[in-house]
């Protein structure tokens, strides 16, 4: 992803805004803005308020229960965006549009299940986020679901959860 360390911000609906993810970058992880349910014109401007903070990569968290999450998709491959995570809910039918772009799709997942569909389906990692993490996230705790999906799935793994 073209990062100094291996830290990903979360993509947390309306706190990480432009200024967040920016500083995210500049410090060498990879700052996320998160679209929650704002409209894609909203979700552009962020990105481009981010750009003018840093030339670092930064990517987008697409919240897939928005009701904007369609314009959204299509607003990151239009904007340029190379890392997109997604949250809420499975990214299947955004993943071709996003992989013909050249874009990393990182899915939050919350089974096993999902984390070895989204490998099939073409995901270049995934975060295994446990119940103790804010948002739509499933039942497992952090501590059983990551290792279960790193011995589930053969690209990479990121942990989260356990902020609560
Ligand atoms: C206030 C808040 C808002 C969040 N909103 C989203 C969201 O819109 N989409 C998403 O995928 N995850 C969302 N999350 C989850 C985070 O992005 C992240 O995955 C989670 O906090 C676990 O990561 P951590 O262990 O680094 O805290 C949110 C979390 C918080 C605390």
């Amino acid at each position: 992803m073209g990062i100094e360390y291996p830290i990903i911000q979360g993509g947390m609906a309306w706190v990480a805004e432009h200024h967040l993810a920016a500083a995210v970058s500049e410090a060498g992880g990879l700052g996320l803005i998160g679209g929650a349910n704002a409209p894609g014109e909203v979700v552009r401007e962020e990105i481009r308020k981010a750009k003018k903070l840093t030339n670092k990569p930064i990517g987008v968290n697409v919240m897939l229960l928005s009701p904007h999450a369609d314009d959204v998709a299509k607003v990151i491959v239009e904007e340029g965006i190379k890392v997109v995570t997604t949250g809420a809910g499975n990214p299947e039918k955004y993943m071709e549009m996003w992989k013909a772009a050249g874009i990393k799709v990182i899915p939050v997942v919350a089974s096993v299940a999902l984390a070895k569909r989204m490998e099939r389906y073409g995901a270049d990692a995934v975060v295994a986020e446990g119940c103790e993490s804010g948002g739509h996230i499933g039942e497992q705790t952090t501590m059983t679901l990551v290792p279960q999906v790193a011995d589930a799935v053969s690209i990479p793994v990121i942990a989260a959860g356990g902020n609560w």
